[in-house]
């Protein structure tokens, strides 16, 4: 077990819901309190990472078992490398996705999601509090197709639905839905009501 001193905080929910925006609004917030903090996402772009992300803008996903090795590899480094020693140097580590994510989206691909969790809870820290921004399919493919980005392989209607339906179904005591069709400072402020009760644990 690491000697956890900052906290873990992950933003998940299907792409275009405003994971990136959220990041950056609380390590300004987090900052602006004097507390030292790591962002950073997954895939990571790392050589098990690139291997899932270059498959998947090429329009052809890897053979599911196969993505699975691939993300649990990249996972398995970054705790490591990164998340672990982060957390015990004190810092607050900002994730924008993590293994909910692998629940999700290699969930919906046939793999069974309480088998995934079990499988990366063997030695993935477990969050302090992970966020997930929801909004509706729809609205996420038509802020994707705003900013002007195509979808790539993961970014299908149908599969997104059954991805949202984990989240939904997912039984973590750290897990909180968030209503992200609401503008970023609304989102930002549900955020910050809950990382108030962890700042006020450390006090
Ligand atoms: P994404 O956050 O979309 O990266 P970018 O914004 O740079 O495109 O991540 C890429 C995809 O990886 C995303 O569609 C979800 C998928 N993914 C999994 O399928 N399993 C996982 O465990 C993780 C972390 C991500």
């Amino acid at each position: 077990m690491e000697k956890r001193r900052g906290k873990l905080i992950v933003f998940e929910g299907i792409d275009g819901t405003g994971k990136s925006t959220q990041v950056r609004l609380l390590r300004e917030y987090l900052e602006s309190q004097g507390i030292r903090v790591v962002t950073d996402y997954e895939p990571t772009r790392g050589e098990w990472g690139m291997r899932v992300r270059a498959a998947a803008a090429s329009g052809k996903r890897l053979p599911v078992e196969e993505e699975v090795d691939c993300l649990l590899r990249d996972r398995r480094e970054h705790v490591e490398q990164l998340i672990t020693p982060a957390l015990e140097r004190g810092c607050w580590v900002l994730l924008d996705r993590y293994y909910p994510s692998m629940l999700a989206y290699q969930g919906a691909t046939g793999i069974d999601p309480i088998e995934l969790q079990r499988l990366n809870e063997s030695f993935a820290p477990q969050p302090d509090a992970a966020f997930w921004l929801d909004i509706p399919v729809e609205v996420a493919l038509g802020r994707i197709r705003n900013r002007g980005e195509t979808n790539d392989a993961f970014e299908q209607q149908h599969f997104l639905e059954a991805c949202r339906r984990i989240y939904a179904a997912l039984k973590a005591p750290w897990w909180r839905q968030i209503d992200a069709t609401a503008d970023a400072l609304n989102v930002h402020t549900r955020v910050l009501e809950y990382v108030k009760v962890l700042l006020g644990e450390l006090s």
